[in-house]
């Protein structure tokens, strides 16, 4: 068996979980992948220990993630979104704003995640697609987007002559991946808003497509669902003042399951189509 082999397997079998929705403790999986010696074989091993939960203790990054944890206590959500504004209004374009946003030690999920994943697409782009927040596949590969769900919505985008690699830039209200696929809670998403404020701000996009009722009831600060959200434009407005209209959209894996419903985004695709070629944007 190739030395790596319980690596990759242990990697497929967390891969596999989590399509199926099942949580998976991506700082356990990090720490056995390092060690590599919770999953040795009979042939190479010692008396095999079942993995306890102080294994993890024994990993490199274990003192790091409890000092943050303890300081994480001592603060409250509005420390962290105040933090979360200075850090935000410091940074003077989106590479920097990405790196704050990754130094960020403010949001509980991000000791889960694998990445930060903070934005894919063009810096500058006339359209801005904002949705909820990574999925396994993103917070595997640190990119917005890239699971079945970005795929249809790399379709959906395509249909009126957006894509990611040239006029459309792509990110979401949340940047760590919640456990078990859950929504982000009112705090996480609290704490990612400044961030998400000042992308705008930098960005300058002439539309925002929120993609999804988390994003579009988040951004518009609303109780109101996507069912009655969409189908028209919302002005947004940042913290700073910035305005840009909203067209709020069916989330893309909503879509996946109710394909009946692909008519009526498509409607809202055309409104954007529309806006931006009253704005004497072309595509
Ligand atoms: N769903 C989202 O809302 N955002 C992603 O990045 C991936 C899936």
């Amino acid at each position: 068996m190739p030395q790596n082999a319980p690596a990759v397997a242990l990697k497929a079998l967390t891969e596999w979980w989590e399509e199926m929705g099942v949580d998976v403790d991506q700082a356990e999986m990090k720490a056995l992948l390092a060690n590599n010696s919770p999953i040795t074989t009979a042939q190479n091993s010692a008396p095999s220990q079942p993995v306890q939960p102080e294994a993890t203790e024994q990993t490199s990054n274990q003192p790091q993630a409890k000092r943050t944890s303890r300081r994480n206590k001592a603060k409250t959500t509005d420390d962290w979104v105040s933090e979360a504004a200075a850090s935000a209004a410091a940074a003077t374009d989106i590479p920097s704003l990405k790196a704050a946003i990754e130094s960020f030690e403010g949001s509980e999920l991000k000791k889960l995640c694998e990445n930060t994943v903070v934005y894919d697409g063009v810096i500058g782009a006339p359209v801005m697609v904002l949705g909820e927040g990574p999925g396994p596949q993103e917070d595997r590969l640190g990119l917005p987007f890239v699971g079945a769900a970005g795929q249809f919505l790399d379709k959906m985008l395509a249909t009126i002559s957006l894509d990611r690699k040239t006029n459309t830039f792509i990110s979401n209200v949340n940047f760590w991946r919640p456990p078990g696929n859950r929504n982000p809670d009112a705090d996480e998403l609290a704490i990612c808003r400044p961030f998400v404020d000042r992308m705008v701000d930098l960005a300058q996009p002439k539309i925002i497509i929120a993609s999804g009722g988390v994003a579009a009831k988040s951004l518009l600060d609303s109780k109101t669902g996507i069912m009655r959200l969409r189908g028209s434009e919302r002005p947004f407005t940042t913290a700073a003042g910035t305005e840009v209209p909203m067209v709020p959209m069916f989330h893309p894996a909503y879509l996946l399951r109710r394909p009946a419903d692909k008519s009526r985004a498509w409607r809202d695709l055309l409104l954007v189509q529309a806006r931006l070629a009253e704005m004497g944007i072309s595509l």
